[in-house]
């Protein structure tokens, strides 16, 4: 099964001028969104790596299944405002507004390896917010996973020196 042909594309949403690239019918397939899980799990089984670090909202999807699928532990990186306990935080420009991200202080170990999972980077910034946290706390950056990338966009830019894997891409 080819995981990239049950992605949707919609015109024009959310402003014009974007590509809007869904992946909720790519989740709704089960043997696409399986496929997906898999394609990770197989990735990083034997990388010794301790923790998921899933980005809001999207990046959860994946990355809890892929937390349970290797035994380990799953962090959230939330936006701003939904974390109860210390966190730290970090600001960034999207493709199209600004957000903030927190983690908790106290969700990853110093040197503890750990795989970023979220389901698509475009044009770098939340990912780029995300390893600034993760490299605050000390943990180590085994690579950065997401679904779907949009190479245009150079969202690696903003995370060089990070490992990067996308199990497809949009032009
Ligand atoms: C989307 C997507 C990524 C991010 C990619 O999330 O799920 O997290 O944008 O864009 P970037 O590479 O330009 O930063 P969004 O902020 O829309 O949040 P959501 O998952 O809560 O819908
Ligand atoms: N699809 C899903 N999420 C996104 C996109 C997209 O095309 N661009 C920025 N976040």
């Amino acid at each position: 099964m080819d995981v990239k042909t049950t992605i949707r594309s919609i015109p024009g949403w959310p402003i014009e001028g974007v590509v809007f690239r869904d992946l909720t019918t790519l989740m709704q397939n089960p043997q696409a969104y399986g496929q997906s899980c898999d394609i990770l799990y197989e990735r990083y089984k034997d990388q010794d790596v301790g923790k998921i670090v899933g980005i809001d909202a999207r990046g959860f999807v994946f990355g809890a299944v892929l937390a349970y699928k290797l035994g380990i532990g799953f962090v959230p990186v939330r936006k701003k405002g939904k974390l109860p306990w210390n966190t730290i935080e970090e600001t960034y420009t999207l493709e199209y507004g600004e957000d903030t991200l927190e983690i908790h202080e106290d969700a990853v170990e110093k040197g503890e390896k750990v795989v970023i999972v979220d389901d698509l980077i475009a044009t770098g910034g939340t990912i780029g917010a995300t390893v600034k946290l993760v490299k605050k706390l000390g943990a180590d950056i085994v690579e950065c996973a997401f679904v779907v990338e949009l190479p245009e966009l150079k969202g690696r830019e903003q995370i060089q020196g990070c490992n990067v894997f996308a199990i497809t891409e949009f032009d």
